[in-house]
């Protein structure tokens, strides 16, 4: 499974740089960062050799098109991020004519990663954090969506997004998902475990009793 950070945090990015896939951006994320959205793009683009999600925030469907031409145009790794709506759909079939990849965002639901793929998304993002939140089985969205595709040999890649915590992670892999995309904080917790820490420190403490 890869693995991508979920910021536009360029600190953040340089530091896990030698580990991620690629970089995934939203609008929120974007807004912490008081720069503009164009010179992230194209420093992460420089960090990063990989898939980098630049999110339009126009509503209709040419609007989403001539915003997603312009961003491509930073650099050959920028994908398209664009949200599950019908005119995002529409746009997303343009795209995919063109030659430019997409990643559907906001996708809660089977059906939604359904039209996803049938309108050319090169990836679709189902939020399972976002889906937990309201009561909902994030993951069991995830098994069902890999599950279509599975059954119908679509090659849209399946970006587990709204990551929370480390089970996210394995699960999202349990599943055989093609990517998780993972906030810093988060990615960092999976490096770690309260008996390899003890193990560490017992070790060092031994080692204090070998004559040097
Ligand atoms: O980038 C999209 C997604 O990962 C957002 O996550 O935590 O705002 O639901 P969150």
């Amino acid at each position: 499974m890869k693995l991508y950070i979920d910021t536009a945090n360029v600190a953040d990015i340089r530091e896990m740089a030698w580990l991620i896939d690629g970089v995934t951006t939203n609008p929120s994320l974007v807004s912490r960062e008081k720069r503009p959205f164009a010179e992230i793009i194209a420093e992460i683009c420089g960090i990063v050799d990989g898939p980098v999600s630049a999110e339009v925030t126009a509503i209709d469907a040419p609007e989403m098109v001539a915003q997603a031409r312009e961003l491509s145009k930073i650099d050959k790794n920028v994908v398209i991020k664009i949200p599950m709506t019908i005119a995002g759909m529409q746009a997303v079939k343009t795209l995919s004519g063109e030659g430019i990849r997409t990643n559907v965002t906001l996708a809660f639901s089977a059906n939604q990663a359904l039209l996803a793929a049938k309108s050319g998304a090169s990836f679709v993002s189902p939020f399972v954090g976002r889906i937990d939140d309201v009561g909902g089985d994030g993951m069991g969205v995830v098994a069902e969506i890999l599950d279509i595709y599975q059954t119908y040999g679509f090659s849209t890649e399946v970006i587990v997004a709204s990551v929370r915590h480390p089970r996210h992670v394995i699960e999202a892999a349990l599943l055989g998902a093609d990517i998780a995309t993972v906030p810093n904080d988060v990615l960092k917790k999976l490096f770690c475990h309260p008996l390899t820490d003890i193990g560490v420190e017992r070790f060092l403490k031994d080692w204090e009793g070998v004559p040097k």
